[in-house]
């Protein structure tokens, strides 16, 4: 049974794991400050830190995991989705940690690894099931037939759900990301005081731009009338707006659960976070008789832990990558 050490640098976290016999021993995320003064990732400023970060992330994984570098069976990285420069500076590191080492390289795709991220941990769902990926660049539907077969039936045509949450809090003048400060401030206020449209698409696909441009003109409508109206009526705002994100995700859920016959439902990524969402979910597994799964916070944001699970089944499916791998930002499912 393997010990794998993985890395993570598909945006702005540099995270290192390590995986014995397909536990985790360890899972250490350095989060990047820099970008909050600007509202956003900067990719040129992600690349950096991860230059500097991933040094000292990987020695304090190996450190807390009570492994040496020689005992390692592979070497796993982010291969894409993602940053560019942010999955180049993960992507040489490990190639050349697996060099020097003389190890097996494997290269993980992200959003895989966000819906295996189920198996780290007991209660695992069983196959197949039907996973909701949500985090600041995707928006997925996907069958997981296997930990190896996957098929996206819906994703966004336009802004993730993390994206939408981060744009409409910036709006009401929340910090970077916003996710969070809006979820904490929707828990006082009413979700159905301000009724936004809920982005309703054919089949399973998702659509969030409508309701960043809705949300706007109906700020500088009121504001023109009362400037104080966002400080007024800040819960509410948050709320309605919470409220619409979760109506268009669970809308195309419900339809793919149901026409797919699918019961075992799991949400992945980071808006998994947010607490309206989850307890949406759990309302609704009660009337669908579904059974829902969600990852421990740790795992649903980004992070090298779940980077090391999907290594793991590559390692028994005799998955790995030569030297030649490439970092690919546009990688597909
Ligand atoms: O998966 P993740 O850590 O990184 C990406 O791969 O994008 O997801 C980050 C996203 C951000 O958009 C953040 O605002 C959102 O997840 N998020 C939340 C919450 N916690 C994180 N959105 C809503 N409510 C939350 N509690
Ligand atoms: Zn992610």
């Amino acid at each position: 049974m393997p010990t794998i050490l993985a890395i993570e640098s598909s945006c702005d976290d540099t995270s290192a794991a390590v995986m014995v016999d397909g536990e985790i021993r360890s899972n250490v995320v350095a989060t990047q400050q820099v970008h909050e003064q600007y509202g956003g990732v900067v990719p040129e400023l992600a690349s950096r830190a991860h230059q500097q970060h991933l040094l000292p992330v990987v020695t304090a994984a190996l450190h807390k995991a009570g492994v040496a570098k020689h005992d390692l069976d592979a070497v796993a990285f982010t291969q894409g989705p993602g940053l560019l420069g942010s999955l180049l500076v993960g992507g040489m590191f490990a190639k050349t940690l697996a060099l020097a080492l003389g190890k097996p390289l494997i290269a993980v795709n992200h959003m895989r690894a966000h819906i295996l991220a189920h198996f780290i941990e007991d209660p695992r769902p069983e196959f197949p099931f039907l996973c909701l990926t949500v985090s600041g660049g995707h928006t997925q539907l996907v069958i997981v037939r296997s930990a190896l077969d996957m098929e996206i039936i819906g994703q966004t045509i336009d802004d993730a759900a993390g994206e939408a949450f981060d744009k409409t809090a910036k709006q009401l003048g929340l910090p970077y990301p916003g996710g969070p400060h809006l979820d904490k401030l929707a828990r006082q206020g009413n979700p159905t005081r301000f009724p936004f449209p809920v982005g309703a698409m054919p089949g399973y696909d998702f659509s969030f731009s409508g309701l960043k441009t809705a949300v706007m003109y109906f700020l500088k409508k009121e504001v023109a009338k009362n400037p104080d109206f966002v400080q007024e009526n800040l819960p509410d705002l948050c709320a309605s707006i919470q409220h619409t994100i979760i109506q268009t995700l669970l809308r195309q859920l419900r339809r793919a659960a149901h026409d797919h016959h699918l019961s075992h439902i799991a949400l992945a990524g980071g808006v998994a976070a947010n607490s309206g969402l989850r307890q949406a979910l759990q309302d609704e597994a009660a009337a669908q008789n579904w059974q829902v799964f969600i990852p421990a916070f740790q795992y649903c944001t980004d992070n090298a832990g779940m980077i090391a699970m999907t290594a793991h089944f590559q390692y028994e499916a005799n998955d790995f990558a030569t030297q030649l791998v490439s970092s690919d930002p546009r990688l597909k499912l």
